[in-house]
């Protein structure tokens, strides 16, 4: 198929290249060659590709940022979304969105359901969501796809920031009330790959299985990495956060099993594989 990915240079956009390539004649957009705010730009641009499927991965991703920049949020995360679904309309490809746990509240208490009731805490949250519901008022072929705690080679993440953090600290507090799934940008675009092959349009979660808090996260990064850290877990209100997160945000991955895909492995395993190679 012709496999357009808009936002190639993101930490998923380039393991999204790596994986589409494999079996795909792939093109690829940045901000600098098609910035999704610009309408006419974007329309032109998948005009001219023509592809069977677009893969929407760009976003603003800053989440606390999102707060004091809540109209840049809204222009690239809602109306960017907006103007990359009227293009694909004009050419019938079929869209895949990249979105987040955070359209969620995290009050649930249990895994989210694709048809459990949304309702985000952040900026960042709620203009992801917007991006939804344009696709979803414009498009009949489209894949909304949820995801969480990404991690990958190509970007700056929490593993990252973790190692960084003990190069310079004797101690880190890390948050211990936030439930969720860390889920590795290759997994996540191997899972896209299979679910462009059919046309089963609709919403997806899509994580790695198994879930933790922030701390447990970063205890399991120093037990791999061999490291004594000394680690303290705190309340999301004593660590302070501009953005409110969900507190749980465990996503099931509900309509991939129905489809019969293969359960993804568990973030445990993936995250050792992660860090093998770093
Ligand atoms: N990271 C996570 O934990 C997480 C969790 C759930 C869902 N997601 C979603 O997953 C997707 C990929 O995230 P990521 O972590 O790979 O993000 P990322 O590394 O920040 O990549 C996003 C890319 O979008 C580009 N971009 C920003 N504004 C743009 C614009 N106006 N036009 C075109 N491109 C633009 C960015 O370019 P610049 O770098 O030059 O600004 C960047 O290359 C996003 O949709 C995000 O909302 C992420």
């Amino acid at each position: 198929m012709k496999v357009l990915i808009i936002g190639a240079e993101g930490m998923l956009g380039h393991d999204l290249v790596k994986v589409m390539s494999k079996n795909h004649e792939l093109s690829t957009t940045t901000i600098n060659t098609m910035d999704i705010t610009d309408i006419n730009k974007t329309i032109e641009t998948v005009k001219k590709i023509n592809p069977d499927v677009v893969i929407h991965a760009a976003a603003f991703t800053d989440v606390d940022g999102s707060e004091s920049q809540a109209d840049l949020a809204y222009k690239v995360n809602s109306l960017g979304t907006r103007n990359v679904a009227v293009a694909c309309k004009e050419t019938d490809s079929a869209l895949v969105y990249i979105s987040t746990d955070y359209v969620f509240d995290g009050t649930k208490g249990s895994p989210y359901h694709e048809y459990d009731q949304t309702n985000p805490l952040s900026i960042y949250g709620k203009t992801k969501l917007l991006g939804e519901v344009y696709i979803r008022d414009l498009l009949n072929k489209f894949y909304i796809v949820r995801t969480s705690w990404l991690y990958g080679y190509h970007g700056p993440n929490f593993i990252t920031t973790m190692l960084k953090l003990a190069e310079t600290h004797d101690q880190i507090s890390v948050v211990g009330d936030q439930i969720g799934s860390p889920t590795y940008t290759v997994d996540l675009s191997n899972a896209i790959a299979k679910l462009i092959e059919k046309p089963v349009y609709g919403i997806y979660h899509i994580t790695n299985s198994q879930h933790c808090t922030w701390y447990e996260y970063a205890q399991l990064i120093f037990d791999i990495a061999g490291k004594k850290v000394n680690l303290k877990p705190v309340t999301t209100e004593e660590f302070g956060s501009a953005a409110s997160r969900p507190k749980y945000s465990v996503l099931e991955n509900h309509n991939w099993k129905m489809e019969g895909f293969p359960k993804i492995r568990s973030f445990k395993d993936a995250l050792k594989e992660y860090m093998d190679l770093l």
